[in-house]
């Protein structure tokens, strides 16, 4: 009798060391998820290189539990998606970088300095808000979340939001056709030493380059638009010029460029100019793509412009031009 109940006694004191333990290891994994994993969080190695969307792999992982740890509410999939790209953009916006989704050295710089300190104050989203509904044009059209990122798309189905004016727009050093100081010298800060390069080089070449128009505002190309729709009719216009919104040169990424050669027109002509051939060979060296290119009309859903190049960077501009793609086909890889 007495060795029965000894037996029970330890059965029950093995059942509830084990219940505990499990209860523990919980609690403990409850913490971790909290904390973007602090076993990940302890020992966060940032990548070196520079990552951006698209990119794929462990260095985006650690990338994503860097940002984890700072209270940035994403997944650690190993993938730079749609919400990796907003919580660097989000981050870059709020410490006053260069707002580009990229994550590159300063970027890397700041989360690390980030992650040193007690975060608890810091608010994600405070610069983005991460937005819960899509939200739509009144022509059905996508409003982007994110309309500073380098890669952003914008097309007919992928709007900016009306109030969207860059942060950071400057004015390039580039010879211009006109003298008057308008809007349309303006480009985005992350661009416009890039097309001051890549003048540059043209120029070296004994190429005469000219930019005629950048940034353009909504209200801008409201009236470019309608007076195109007075002169053309609605179907025509959008094939030239896009509906307010669905402009690239609201991003502040692009530049019309043209040539004494064509009296400074935006004709295709100007691709068989020496500077237009010399263009659509060396754009993507500075980060540029001709964005509308010839044969691709049935995915950019406009005419061929061999002047309209956008920066995307580098990168994302070697692979557009080199393997004769559209922004439109790269993205959607
Ligand atoms: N010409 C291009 C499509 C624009 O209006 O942005
Ligand atoms: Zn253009």
């Amino acid at each position: 009798m007495k060795r029965k109940y000894i037996i029970s006694f330890i059965v029950l004191l093995f059942v509830f060391v084990f219940t505990t333990a499990c209860a523990d290891s919980d609690k403990h994994s409850a913490k971790e998820e909290q904390n973007g994993g602090e076993k990940e969080g302890k020992n966060i190695q940032l990548p070196e290189g520079e990552l951006q969307k698209l990119d794929s792999g462990q260095d985006v992982k650690a990338l994503q539990q860097g940002l984890k740890k700072i209270g940035y509410q994403i997944d650690s999939s190993g993938k730079f998606d749609a919400a990796t790209v907003w919580a660097i953009t989000d981050l870059q916006l709020q410490h006053d970088l260069s707002v580009t989704g990229v994550y590159s050295q300063e970027t890397a710089k700041m989360i690390e300095q980030l992650l040193a300190k007690d975060t608890s104050s810091y608010q994600p989203g405070k610069a983005l808000p991460a937005k819960a509904e899509p939200v739509t044009t009144n022509d059905g059209s996508n409003v982007l979340a994110n309309p500073h990122e380098q890669l952003a798309l914008v097309n007919k189905e992928n709007a900016l939001p009306e109030d969207y004016i860059p942060v950071d727009l400057v004015t390039p050093n580039v010879p211009f056709p006109f003298k008057e100081d308008l809007p349309k010298k303006k480009m985005r800060d992350i661009a416009a030493p890039a097309l001051e390069e890549l003048f540059a080089a043209a120029e070296k070449e004994g190429l005469e380059l000219y930019a005629q128009s950048g940034y353009r505002s909504y209200d801008r190309q409201v009236n470019v638009f309608n007076s195109n729709v007075q002169s053309l009719g609605e179907k025509e216009a959008n094939l030239v010029s896009a509906r307010p919104g669905e402009s690239e040169h609201q991003t502040g990424l692009t530049m019309d460029v043209t040539s004494p050669d064509i009296n400074f027109d935006l004709t295709t002509e100007f691709a068989n100019t020496d500077e237009g051939k010399w263009l659509a060979e060396h754009a993507a060296d500075y980060g540029f793509i001709i964005r509308f290119p010839k044969g691709k009309e049935d995915i950019t859903k406009y005419q061929y412009e061999p002047w309209h190049i956008r920066y995307v960077g580098k990168k994302a501009a070697k692979e557009i031009m080199e393997n004769n793609l559209t922004l439109e086909e790269y993205l959607t890889k």
